[in-house]
């Protein structure tokens, strides 16, 4: 898998965006400062989302209200609520996608005793890995190693960067568990969990501090529900994790923190009515 990855990625796809690769195997949110220091700080970090308020552009009401959110690294959240409460708005937020109207999504470091330990940092785009619902309609390749590698640099990366991004695919794809697949395979013929499992890989290869997944069990089958639940127990252990979806029974033993998205887009938190 390395072998053919590194070597793709001396000959990469046209691309049509750049995304700076990020030092893997780091431990939790990673602050300039720690990325500055060899050595692994005691405490935590935090995501934490501060009355945030969105209404778009042109338009006269907020669908999102004053959202507060805080969830620690390596931590499980959920967000569940009715149809049009203004959920998937809230992920485009924490991805970048779209700028708040006010307040302010920073990483927060604090001490083992749960003391600030210095400023909140901005939660930057390139930290973040969001997976759509039903990301699989947005697979554009002919074949896996396509699909991951869409968007690398064509030709001005050095071959170190570019050896960077192979071992990246490769951790990536051990952590979702498609060692085994074919990197010639069209995504198009996996099944439905394996084609989630890509989804998530293609994230993992920029190593996300946090990821984002807006209903990552809708469509899919009984065996592929399961499927993807065992993963994102595996995740957990070394990623930070916010979900959207209304499957509460399933993921509810993964969960640590969960909210209520309320119509008119006002976030409480509440625990999962299961
Ligand atoms: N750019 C926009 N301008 C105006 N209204 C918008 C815009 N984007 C979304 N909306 C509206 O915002 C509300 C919240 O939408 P959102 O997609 O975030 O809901 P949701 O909670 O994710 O719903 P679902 O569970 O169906 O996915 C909806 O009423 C939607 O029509
Ligand atoms: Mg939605």
């Amino acid at each position: 898998m390395l072998a053919s990855a590194a070597a793709a990625a001396a000959v990469p796809p046209a691309s049509t965006s750049y995304s700076p690769v990020k030092p893997s195997g780091s431990r939790g949110w990673r602050t300039s400062r720690s990325r500055r220091a060899a050595r692994v700080e005691a405490g935590y970090s935090q995501l934490e989302v501060r009355k945030v308020t969105y209404r778009p552009p042109g338009t006269e009401h907020n669908l999102l209200n004053e959202i507060n959110l805080s969830l620690r690294e390596k931590s499980f959240g959920l967000i569940f609520g009715r149809s049009g409460s203004g959920k998937t708005t809230l992920l485009q937020l924490l991805a970048g996608l779209s700028e708040p109207t006010s307040g302010s999504i920073c990483i927060q470091k604090y001490d083992d005793s749960g003391n600030l330990n210095g400023k909140s940092e901005m939660l930057t785009s390139q930290r973040v890995g969001i997976v759509f619902q039903f990301p699989e309609r947005y697979f554009l390749a002919d074949t896996v190693l396509e699909e991951v590698t869409f968007g690398w640099p064509r030709q001005k990366a050095d071959l170190l960067f570019k050896e960077q991004l192979a071992l990246n695919i490769q951790n990536a794809f051990n952590s979702v568990g498609l060692k085994t697949i074919s990197l010639d395979e069209d995504p198009q013929s996996l099944s439905g969990g394996f084609k989630r499992r890509l989804a998530l890989a293609i994230q993992l290869v920029q190593t996300p501090d946090l990821l984002l997944l807006d209903e990552p069990l809708a469509g899919l089958d009984w065996k592929a529900r399961a499927d993807v639940v065992n993963l994102l127990k595996d995740l957990k252990k070394h990623h930070t994790i916010l979900v959207v979806s209304h499957d509460l029974r399933e993921l509810y033993p993964q969960v640590d923190r969960s909210w209520r998205m309320q119509m008119g887009g006002s976030l409480k938190e509440e625990t999962l009515p299961v």
